[in-house]
């Protein structure tokens, strides 16, 4: 029969779920209780290894799997789904008078004297759903829609690694209920959100205006693989439907979800009275910046339930709710001029130098207007009075241009063809939104080159702040990396704003950066694609500049962790005559880049590839036991690999094994390398 037809070794099957409780552990470390044990490298190795045993091994597969999060195959649209309950909306109150008029309000239909008990829980900025668990499975999620029907995301909502695929039953709790529906808030932390743009910029595509535009726009992807990889995360706040368990407060609710792992802010406060309540209010409003997600307001919830039902709704909204909105981070101003700023890699970016404006307790003077495609879309010209929004962290956003304040015609903004720095070409490069000064020498580039070789993460060259390198590039005193190691007391001593004290200790902090680990004189390379995480990849793999600067494509390839787009630009570096001379001039001056620790153990320094399926270890032992005795695990047979570790079934990776005369392992042989003896 087909259910036997696909047998599973017990090995595979008890790693896989070994892998599974530890994903799902690690999950709650780091979404529930915000405290990873795991770096996320780490959780990725964890992750690609269950990946890997379910594609290879289909009779262990279920889609109650962390790894059914990836994403499914895109949908032709989204089908409906209808709210047993009523998604309903909160009334608002604009300040404290409408707060104790709805406390009032609340009494008089309660016909009570005393104080009425509140849960105070931030009003998360992001957007509402659906959850449906039945028999603690997530069967359904939804959008809210038009509070009736709503959308079946349940595919994206799926991919969303604090969304518990299956509830936790925990003891003191009451049992999982047959059927859970309980409403959230998908949205994107602070941070998730600039990391998102960031890497959109990069790539050329066009701009989230905010954190909730951009959840929402990634939950409504027909594709849940595009939805995987946006960092979403949900919080739980209100009941919908729950068959088999009651509960008598809001505040009991709340800790029950949290108990069954579905996340909750931690920002929710149980107040005794509406005195209470508004204190909170103030509490978050102060603290609002500092918190990692954004909140617009404070909802006010009757904690009582017998009371809730008593109170009943008013046409959309609960009688029992009401929303206390955060007075709007938007402030209104006039753009002054819009000017190109260039770079570290050249890319020309248009800046609106604005009327200075006080947005959310900061003034603002500049806001990026990120790439021309963006200036086009918005139509932002000099002289327009424009609605500014402190979206996410601090950096200031155009949110539209208000067109009823524009004067006659102000000319539009074009991209100047030559850079205004060094009056190289400007250029826009295929497939990019950017448009780049592609003189290399260019000043404005030379200058943040250099800013980011002496950063934190990089050289860390203490004192070589941004004013310093603008007047040492300025004065032709520093052309490229390597001069700042020729720099002297005397040209130092010459400069705005040094005394002799400030120019030793410079000095003596250009000096201290001359033995660097490998990896972050890398990184201070700045070369394309390589950041600090591939910089440390490519520092542990090759450990010597030298190597790396020599490396072919191919061998750059064969490094797991480096994908094709990151070797071709070490190699557009490597290859660039300059870069070679600067990197040879920095070691001529002595700048001594350390080697990580060198692996020690049977297999140190050894690349292996591991193909076909081995009889006494999974795969995953296997690599862990490489990793143990010193050595590397290739993604890919290339010169670089030393052992190739045939199983049954090898691929394609055996033939090219052959072909490069790489030396081939059968089992035994690589269990005796690793002393491990064979079983009979
Ligand atoms: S309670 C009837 N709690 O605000 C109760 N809603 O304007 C409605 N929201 O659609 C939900 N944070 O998406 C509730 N802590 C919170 C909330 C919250 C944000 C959203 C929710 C709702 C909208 C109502």
């Amino acid at each position: 029969m087909a259910e036997h037809a696909v047998t599973v070794p017990v090995a595979v099957r008890r790693e896989v779920e070994r892998l599974r409780r530890e994903i799902v552990h690690h999950n709650q470390r780091y979404y529930e209780h915000d405290a990873p044990e795991i770096s996320d490298a780490e959780y990725d190795a964890l992750f690609r290894r269950l990946q890997e045993l379910e594609a290879a091994h289909p009779g262990v597969r279920s889609a109650e799997s962390p790894t059914e999060r990836v994403g499914a195959p895109p949908a032709e649209r989204f089908t409906t789904v209808r709210h047993t309950l009523p998604m309903l909306s909160l009334a608002n109150a604009m300040n404290e008078e409408e707060v104790l008029e709805f406390d009032r309000r609340v009494r008089r239909a309660l016909r009570s004297d005393g104080a009425i008990a509140y849960v105070a829980e931030p009003k998360l900025d992001g957007v509402a759903v659906e959850l449906v668990y039945e028999r603690a499975r997530l069967v359904v999620g939804s959008t809210r829609g038009d509070g009736t029907t709503g959308e079946d995301v349940t595919a994206n909502l799926r991919t969303i690694r604090s969304v518990p695929l299956a509830l936790r039953a925990a003891r003191g709790a009451p049992p999982i209920p047959d059927r859970l529906e309980v409403r959230a808030e998908v949205l994107l932390s602070k941070a998730g959100f600039q990391r998102l743009n960031a890497d959109r910029a990069e790539r050329g595509e066009p701009l989230f205006a905010n954190p909730r535009n951009a959840a929402a726009g990634s939950l409504r992807q027909l594709d849940s693989r595009i939805t995987a990889g946006r960092p979403l995360e949900i919080f739980c706040h209100s009941a919908g439907t729950i068959t088999g368990v009651r509960f008598t407060s809001q505040w009991e609710f709340l800790a029950t979800l949290a108990a069954w792992s579905l996340p909750v802010s931690d920002q929710n406060r149980r107040c005794d009275d509406v005195a209470a309540a508004l204190a909170r209010y103030q509490e978050l409003a102060a603290a609002r910046e500092r918190l990692p997600h954004e909140i617009d307001g404070v909802v006010l919830k009757v904690d009582d339930l017998a009371l809730q039902e008593r109170l009943g709704q008013v046409s959309r909204s609960p009688r029992w709710a009401i929303a206390y909105k955060f007075k709007a981070q938007q402030a209104e101003t006039t753009v002054l001029q819009i000017v190109p700023s260039v770079g570290r890699l050249g890319t020309v970016t248009p800046i609106a130098v604005l009327e200075p404006v006080a947005v959310g307790g900061v003034t603002v003077r500049n806001a990026s207007l990120h790439n021309m495609d963006e200036v086009t879309r918005k139509d932002v010209r000099v002289g327009d009075t424009v609605l500014l929004e402190r979206a996410g962290d601090v950096i200031p956003y155009v949110v539209r241009v208000l067109r009823e304040h524009r004067k006659g015609r102000p000319r539009k903004f074009r991209m100047p063809e030559k850079c205004p720095v060094c009056g190289g070409h400007v250029v826009r490069e295929e497939g990019e939104a950017a448009y780049r000064c592609i003189n290399a020498a260019c000043p404005a580039q030379r200058k943040s080159r250099i800013r980011h070789f002496a950063s934190r993460n990089a050289l860390d060259i203490d004192g070589l702040g941004e004013k310093l390198v603008d007047q040492l590039v300025e004065r032709d005193l520093v052309h490229d990396f390597a001069d700042l190691y020729g720099l002297t007391a005397e040209q130092l001593a010459g400069l705005e704003r040094m005394a002799e004290k400030s120019a030793a200790n410079l000095i003596a902090a250009i000096e201290r950066s001359k033995r660097p680990a490998l990896d972050r004189f890398l990184y201070a390379l700045g070369i394309r694609h390589v950041g600090e995480h591939l910089a440390q990849v490519l520092a542990d793999r090759f450990r010597d500049v030298d190597a790396i600067m020599s490396a072919s494509e191919e061998d750059l390839l064969a490094v797991h962790g480096i994908g094709p787009e990151v070797a071709a630009s070490v190699r557009r570096f490597a290859r660039e005559r300059q870069n070679q001379k600067v990197v040879a001039r920095l070691l001529a001056a002595r700048v001594a880049p350390q080697a990580p620790a060198p692996p020690t153990g049977a297999l140190a320094g050894k690349t292996i590839v591991l193909t076909g399926a081995l009889e006494t270890l999974t795969r995953g032992e296997a690599e862990r036991r490489i990793v143990a005795a010193g050595g590397r695990i290739g993604s890919g047979v290339s010169k670089q690999t030393d052992y190739v570790v045939a199983g049954a079934d090898p691929g394609s990776k055996l033939a090219k094994a052959k072909k490069l005369g790489t030396p081939v392992l059968d089992e035994a042989a690589f269990l005796a390398l690793l002393g491990i003896p064979a079983r009979e």
